[in-house]
């Protein structure tokens, strides 16, 4: 983030500590019924986790030729291969032959060839056909039209990103990220995350609609409550302060420590000592971005009421080595207590949707990034 935003945050999270004031905004409200239709969770799957990119890998997950992640979290089967030419390629991960599963690993290394465990078509690192086996009894097949489905795909700040929809032949495999992440595109570059080493990507399964789980992140008048044995004594209560960037937000969430910074020199001001830097990435990607680390939560839907949410923690390799590995257990550990805090409340949210008490859920003022983040999904579904 630029020097002179670090600063902006700084100097308004300072004030509104001070007078114990509150982000202002509008109060807001969305419909109970959005984290339970079913066809409304339909036209979310078909446009926001087929025409959108979603994270499903990190950078270091594919650093050299032959390296490869094989991802179903968005519903669709995604192969990512790194090849020899050192280009990242996404691909829809099922054979050409009779659509069973290619590469049933999760992940890898210097694979040279993709070979299918049903009847053994083979796949080089592009996705291209390579091999049939007893080919003679399939006539001609063009091997040119019969390589793996390319999926568009682009690697930023230590993250991949696929669009999950089979790209037609001549259609661009490439993803305009700059137009996509607008505003917060200097910003996620600026934290300088593409060298960082994935800690640990803890799978979780809520019961809970996979916008809830998003809901969880995007504002801490909760900590008082339901935190207060966990992450809750880290921060001041409810001092935080959000900007709309277009589809995305930002927020920073204040630290005690930045009551202190009025006697310190201004040139030494850094955000990250005194607050966690939030970005909510359309449409289901939540940054976290503290001292040390960024924790990448994305959230995935399984059913209306039930989502899948991957806890990643990255860290850069030299911040790694400068602490034993049981501080980032202990880090990781306070995190996962935090979530289940909010996933036992979440489930429970979820069960009452249906109970009649609600019809809409409400969003204070200082909850005004809930109230964007519905706005920007039903503006997307429109
Ligand atoms: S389905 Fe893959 S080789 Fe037959
Ligand atoms: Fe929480």
């Amino acid at each position: 983030m630029h020097h002179a935003d670090q600063m902006a945050y700084i100097e308004r999270m300072h004030g509104m500590a001070r007078a114990n004031a509150r982000d202002d905004g509008q109060v807001s409200h969305t419909s109970v019924e959005e984290y339970f239709d079913t066809d409304r969770f339909e036209r979310e799957k078909a446009v926001l986790f087929r025409k959108y990119p979603v994270v499903v890998a990190f950078s270091a997950q594919l650093r050299k030729p032959g390296d490869f992640v094989a991802n179903n979290d968005s519903g669709q089967p995604i192969l990512i291969t790194r090849g020899t030419d050192g280009k990242l390629r996404a691909f829809l991960n099922v054979c050409r032959h009779r659509s069973a599963t290619v590469e049933l690993k999760s992940c890898g290394s210097n694979k040279r060839a993709f070979v299918c465990p049903y009847h053994g078509w083979s796949y080089d690192l592009t996705g291209k056909l390579l091999g049939i086996t007893d080919g003679a009894w399939f006539g001609e097949v063009d091997r040119a039209t019969h390589g793996l489905r390319s999926l568009a795909v682009a690697e930023r700040c230590g993250m991949v990103f696929v669009v999950p929809t089979a790209l037609e032949p001549g259609q661009s495999a490439d993803i305009d990220m700059d137009a996509f992440l607008g505003p917060v595109k200097a910003d996620l570059a600026s934290w300088d995350m593409q060298d960082w080493e994935v800690q640990s990507t803890t799978p979780i399964r809520p019961r809970m609609n996979w916008k809830l789980v998003i809901d969880t992140f995007l504002e801490l008048y909760h900590f008082r409550y339901l935190h207060g044995a966990s992450v809750a004594p880290l921060f001041l209560d409810n001092i935080t302060a959000y900007e709309r960037r277009e589809r995305h937000s930002r927020f920073a969430v204040c630290k005690p420590s930045i009551l202190e910074v009025e006697n310190q020199p201004r040139e030494t001001w850094r955000l990250r000592d005194h607050a966690v830097v939030l970005y909510n990435l359309f449409p289901n990607t939540v940054l976290a971005y503290t001292q040390d680390h960024c924790g990448v939560f994305t959230s995935y839907p399984v059913s209306p009421d039930e989502a899948l949410i991957n806890v990643s923690i990255l860290v850069d390799p030299v911040e790694r080595a400068k602490k034993p590995e049981s501080y980032w257990k202990t880090n990781q550990d306070l995190i996962l207590a935090a979530l289940d805090e909010d996933f036992t409340v979440g489930a429970s949210i979820q069960a009452n949707f249906r109970s009649g008490a609600n019809r809409v859920q409400t969003f204070g003022k200082f909850e005004k990034a809930l109230g964007w983040y519905h706005q920007e999904i039903a503006d997307a579904l429109r």
